[in-house]
């Protein structure tokens, strides 16, 4: 059982008094270190983790030996060099090694720090090459929170409240299975009937195609609930693209960099979009973003777009190292997530037989998540009951986040020792089970 100390509860209230508050709310964690599997709180408790602080660490807490490294010794040499004016190796170098993940045509790399910069990136990208201004996105989106990507970001009305007006963007019908919108019999039918009213609704009545830049899409939907579309979605969203000179962007910012067991998420649906983004993991730790583009582009031209600590040295030379492992090792990694992922959903499916209050599991690899209901016939959300589950998990060292309106993911490290993953599939069930009863 975790012990909340008076020094835990002296920092919350120091946080509270002086920092703007963003999503800290589920449990009182106050971190001080994390290794491997583990996290550790300043009063010394120790936590499994289930969240790889957010989709960040996916080869092991604080990264690994290597990455750590690297950094450490870029450090040492320089950590700014200015690459938004001046020349330096270390970023065009790891550019040419990212470029190899990607299939042939994929030329030019833009980096940034952090996603929702790749998406400001991408967007305007998309405006250049195509000289065209809308963007398409998805209802139960999640693009990011500066204004250009929360413009498409549509997940919680908390999020854009007061911070609008959003012009130039308009959104579609992602498909959730478990939720079928426009009442059809299987996912297809509902891949379809989403297609069907963005092609005739949306194409053919508010925003004409000769006037839409891009379409981005997350291949499955990260903070909107872990929603796996069916293959079709993606890929007449492809044909649509393709008919209209419309940039398909995959954001991969949460499910890329090998987190469903592929290094592109987008790859699970055999459709190659025209510009990725990703972010999270791929600075192994370090604030890094990377916006990929098809060579046909072409570029963009000196001072139209940058940015004072994009390819910064310290985060290139992490990202690298991660790079290097993760090439290195990816096909033990592509069988690590199979094996780890397919244990976790028989432990789900288990859940989802056995308890009342849970409603659908799903996910890709080892980016699962478990929707809570009320009861599986009216599917009506259950975030109290969610959200008890999370603090009971903390309580006994489990670290969890909610996901969606009543979710929570299960994203583990890849690396995470199955020993680690069934214990706190273990402590997981527990809380389940008492959430259950009550
Ligand atoms: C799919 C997706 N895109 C973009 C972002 C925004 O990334 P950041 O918080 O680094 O700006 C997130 C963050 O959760 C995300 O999940």
């Amino acid at each position: 059982m975790i012990k909340v100390t008076k020094k835990i509860n002296d920092v919350m209230k120091r946080d509270k008094k002086v920092m703007f508050t963003t999503t800290r709310e589920h449990y009182p964690f106050v971190v001080a270190k994390a290794s491997g599997d583990y996290a550790y709180d300043i009063a010394g408790n120790r936590f499994i983790d289930f969240t790889s602080f957010i989709s960040v660490y996916n080869f092991g807490l604080n990264g690994n030996a290597a990455i750590r490294k690297a950094a450490k010794d870029q450090i040492d040499k320089l950590m700014h060099a200015a690459f938004l004016d001046y020349h330096s190796e270390l970023p065009v170098k790891f550019a040419e090694n990212l470029l190899t993940m990607f299939p042939k045509g994929f030329g030019r790399v833009f980096l940034s720090n952090s996603g929702t910069e790749a998406n400001e990136d991408a967007i305007k990208l998309a405006r250049l090459f195509t000289k065209k201004s809308y963007i398409i996105g998805f209802y139960n989106a999640f693009h990011g929170r500066s204004l250009g990507s929360l413009g498409i970001t549509a997940t919680k009305l908390v999020h854009r409240e007061h911070y609008g007006p959003f012009p130039n963007v308009a959104h579609s019908i992602y498909p959730n299975p478990y939720r079928s919108q426009f009442n059809s019999q299987t996912p297809d039918e509902l891949a379809l009937a989403c297609i069907d009213h963005l092609e005739n609704v949306i194409l053919a009545k508010e925003y004409s195609p000769k006037e839409v830049a891009a379409i981005f899409v997350e291949p499955i939907q990260g903070e909107g609930g872990y929603i796996v579309p069916p293959k079709i979605f993606m890929k007449e969203l492809r044909r649509i693209a393709t008919e209209n000179n419309i940039v398909l962007v995959s954001d991969e910012v949460q499910a890329g960099y090998m987190r469903t067991g592929k290094f592109l998420a987008m790859d699970n649906f055999g459709v190659t979009a025209d510009i990725y983004t990703m972010a999270k993991a791929i600075g192994g730790g370090l604030p890094l973003a990377a916006t990929i583009a098809r060579s046909s582009f072409g570029d963009t031209p000196s001072g139209s777009h940058a940015g004072t600590f994009g390819g910064n040295l310290v985060s290139v030379a992490a990202a690298n190292a991660s790079l290097n492992y993760l090439k290195k090792n990816k096909r033990s990694l592509e069988h690590l997530v199979k094996e780890k992922g397919k244990y976790i959903m028989k432990r789900l499916n288990k859940l989802k037989d056995d308890y009342e209050i849970v409603g659908d599991v799903r996910g890709l690899g080892l980016m699962l998540a478990a929707e809570f209901v009320k009861n599986k016939d009216t599917k009506a959300h259950a975030p109290k009951e969610r959200d008890a589950i999370i603090e009971e998990c903390f309580n006994n060292g489990l670290l969890l986040l909610p996901t969606g309106t009543s979710a929570i993911r299960i994203i583990p490290p890849i690396t995470m020792s199955k020993e680690n993953i069934e214990k706190g599939m273990d402590v997981f069930e527990e809380a389940v089970r008492k959430v259950n009863a009550k």
